[in-house]
């Protein structure tokens, strides 16, 4: 038996992603295998128990679904526990995007651009440090907490943000085993299409942390593939123009950063650039395209909408599909319900490879040892990593990130992470004080406290107040 936990299971962008793949995993998609679906909100959990078990019908799989609003009977006896939840205070807000947009708007007033959270090589909205991301690093150490009692043995497949901090934070106060997912590294298949190259034929590597991954390694058919990049620059870089906001991959700031670290930036990489693309709309717009990618006062907010629309369409989908058994989701809804093709997530094949021993190569989260010398043995890293029934076995990195890249992007990452961790860990609100007395917004002391002060008054964050003793 394989017990499979997924926790926040009314996520609109896993669950039945995730469901899917489970049951179009040859290994996995039969009875001995055990999805329990797990949310604090009922009427999502609801809908989403609902609509993955039709889908798993559709696709003849025999795999168990339960349901259930208790955490310990989630992490009781699982196998593997996929974190995707966005807790929120339920009294005061709608769901985790407010949260997020609450914290931000206070600290805009207040003189910081994007929020407290969205500062130098961390501009990637809603996947911040501590202040807006409290609630998210308690629940994490909460569930791993449990599974020391529960599933000493299972994985924690963190996948809810801030991914780098958390699995840092995890890994110091508990002995829970985890390991960081994030869909960033996707970005290395944009620049193929754009340059033409069949994956399957390059040589690649990607290292660095979390929202901090460069391409290290580009070689197709024995030849330089950068060479291929640069002749990509040269003809056809100019007329980029970006598809939407997300499509930064090759973006004018993706090409600069090239330019100045020596190495392309991956996926939420080329977002976390320093102030130079930052500081303003009309700035973003110039280095992300027409949209000024997905981090910025328009898009953002879209963005929140959209989601919550879908997840409307959720919760009525699951509705008709109880009054109307011959309705075919994978037809109704094929980008939700895949049929014949994957979500492109790296969960599923992790836990075939750990649990099946089908070797797999992914891109993941885990702690250094010495892979990338330069940095920390004790730091959560993202790299290549083969995946079997032994464990995780990371690739020796070759040829090493570039200096600029350890010394003038990561480190100042890892900084900042190492607040994160110290404030968590210390419960010290001078950790936070002087976190935020660092960020070149910061003009004053009296701004820093008054900006703390008006996010810890805020009723929602009430526990980290006690937390902090603010
Ligand atoms: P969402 O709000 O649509 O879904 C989160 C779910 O968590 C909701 O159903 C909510 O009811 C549930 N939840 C809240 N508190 C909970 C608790 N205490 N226990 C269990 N469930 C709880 O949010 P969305 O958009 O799916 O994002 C979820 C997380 O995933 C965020 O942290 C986001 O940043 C992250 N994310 C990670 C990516 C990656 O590649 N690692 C990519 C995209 C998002």
């Amino acid at each position: 038996m394989v017990k499979i936990s997924i926790v926040g299971a009314g996520s609109v962008r896993f669950a039945l992603q995730l469901v899917g793949d489970i049951v179009q995993a040859q290994e996995l998609s039969n009875a001995k295998t055990e999805i329990c679906l797990m949310d604090v909100e009922e009427e999502r959990l609801n809908a989403t128990f609902v609509l993955a078990r039709k889908y798993a019908h559709e696709l003849d799989s025999s795999v168990k679904i339960e349901q259930t609003l208790s955490l310990d009977r989630a992490i009781d006896g699982a196998d593997f526990i996929i974190n995707t939840a966005y807790p929120y205070d339920k009294r005061y807000l709608k769901d985790g995007y407010e949260r997020w947009d609450r914290v931000t708007s206070i600290a805009e007033k207040h003189g910081y651009y994007r929020g407290v959270d969205s500062r130098e090589f961390n501009m990637v909205s809603t996947y911040s440090y501590v202040l807006a991301s409290y609630p998210d690093v308690m629940l994490a150490l909460e569930i791993a907490r449990k599974m020391e009692k529960l599933s000493p043995k299972a994985w924690l497949m963190q996948t809810a943000n801030p991914v780098f901090d958390i699995t840092q934070i995890v890994k110091k106060m508990t002995s829970a085993k985890i390991v960081g997912f994030c869909h960033g590294v996707a970005g290395f298949y944009g620049v193929c299409e754009a340059l033409g190259l069949d994956p399957s034929k390059v040589d690649w590597q990607v290292a660095g942390v979390n929202h901090g991954i460069w391409l290290n390694r580009f070689m197709y058919n024995g030849r330089n593939a950068y060479e291929l990049l640069d002749e990509w620059i040269e003809k056809c870089s100019a007329n980029w123009k970006s598809e939407n906001p997300w499509d930064v991959q090759l973006s004018p700031a993706a090409i600069d950063m090239y330019r100045f670290y020596g190495m392309l930036p991956i996926g939420d990489a080329v977002r976390n650039g320093s102030w130079k693309y930052h500081c303003n709309l009309e700035t973003k717009k110039k280095w992300y395209g027409d949209f000024g990618g997905i981090d910025n006062e328009i898009e953002r907010p879209k963005l929140h909408e959209s989601l919550r629309k879908m997840r409307k369409k959720m919760l009525q989908l699951a509705q008709e599909v109880q009054t109307n058994s011959k309705l075919e989701l994978t037809k109704l809804w094929p980008e939700v319900f895949r049929k014949g093709k994957t979500s492109g997530e790296q969960h599923i094949p992790f836990i075939v490879a750990v649990a099946c021993n089908r070797k797999t190569r992914l891109v993941l989260n885990l702690l250094n040892n010495s892979v990338l010398e330069e940095l920390p043995k004790d730091l959560v890293v993202e790299v290549p990593v083969w995946v079997d029934q032994n464990g995780l076995h990371p690739e020796k990195i070759d040829p090493p990130l570039t200096d600029r890249i350890v010394y003038f992007y990561l480190y100042p990452k890892i900084t900042a992470m190492k607040f994160a961790c110290e404030a968590i860990i210390s419960k010290n609100k001078n950790v936070l004080i002087e976190a935020l007395i660092r960020d070149p917004r910061t003009k004053s002391y009296e701004q820093a406290i008054s900006v703390l002060d008006e996010i810890m008054k805020e009723p929602f964050n009430e526990d980290m107040r006690r937390y902090f003793n603010w």
